[in-house]
């Protein structure tokens, strides 16, 4: 029986969110440099995201560049840019074919100029697609947003359109780049790396976390299953006790 066959499709979760790492250890492997890594990512990110479309995945989120990834030599980021503007360019096909539509979240009017237009030209042409939405996280990071948030906050309620007795979390989550979309229930880091690294701090306060010990290039659907197929076996208890949850998942 294939992997594939084994996921209960009544049970998937609704939102996968991925830190795709490992890609300059892969590359360091085979006495490459770096970007050889991230160039072999992209068949990578193919795979996760045709797999999960095809399964039935609503949203899924790979965290592509962090606001810390800045710090990396300027060869790596100019490099990281380049092959960003060219993947999202030859990969519109695979986007198209597959009915994916694109989005992003983060600090995007601080990418290079060609960078988001590129993006904004590829969000454009995929924005009728209804299958799955593919959510780039592109110069992010969790306590920016959350920073954000709170000096949006802060301005609305300087301007009157809200009071300080209006904030709580429904509200808050509205102001975040991810307001309308669901948190994850699933949370894959590769490369045996046990850390959130500056991911969606406010929405992964429930996701099951899973860790693969793969670096990313290595990647593969059948990966992709293995990790909802422990997503399944979890209980996911909210806080409540064991006895409480059964009820409600057997209902
Ligand atoms: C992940 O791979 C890609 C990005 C962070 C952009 P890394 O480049 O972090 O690879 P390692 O962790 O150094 O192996
Ligand atoms: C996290 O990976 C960021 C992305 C995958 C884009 P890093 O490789 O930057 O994380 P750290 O620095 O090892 O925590
Ligand atoms: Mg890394």
């Amino acid at each position: 029986m294939d992997l594939k066959d084994k996921i209960d499709l009544t049970r998937l979760p609704g939102h996968i969110a991925v830190i795709m790492d490992g890609n300059g250890r892969w590359a360091k492997n085979r006495g490459e440099v770096r970007v050889f890594g991230h160039r072999n990512g992209v068949e990578a990110v193919r795979q996760t995201a045709t797999a999960a479309a095809e399964l039935g995945i609503r949203h899924l989120t790979l965290y592509a560049f962090s606001t810390e990834n800045w710090k990396r030599p300027k060869c790596e980021v100019d490099a990281l840019m380049n092959l960003l503007v060219a993947s999202l360019s030859s990969e519109l096909g695979t986007l198209m074919d597959n009915n994916i539509r694109l989005k992003a979240i983060g600090d995007l009017c601080h990418l290079q100029k060609n960078c988001f237009a590129q993006l904004q030209e590829t969000m454009a042409k995929t924005a009728g697609n209804t299958r799955m939405d593919l959510i780039l996280a592109l110069n992010y990071s969790g306590r920016w947003e959350i920073t954000e948030a709170a000096r949006k906050i802060a301005g609305d309620i300087e301007q009157g359109k809200i009071t300080k007795n209006d904030v709580d979390q429904d509200l808050f989550s509205t102001y975040l780049d991810t307001s309308e979309i669901p948190d994850p229930e699933l949370l894959i880091r590769t490369s045996g790396e046990y850390r959130i690294s500056n991911f969606l701090l406010w929405q992964l306060a429930y996701a099951e976390l899973c860790f693969s010990p793969k670096l990313w290039p290595d990647f593969r659907k059948d990966d992709l299953y293995e990790a909802i197929l422990d997503y399944q076996h979890r209980e996911r208890r909210f806080g409540m006790t064991s006895e409480q949850i059964k009820p409600l998942t057997n209902q």
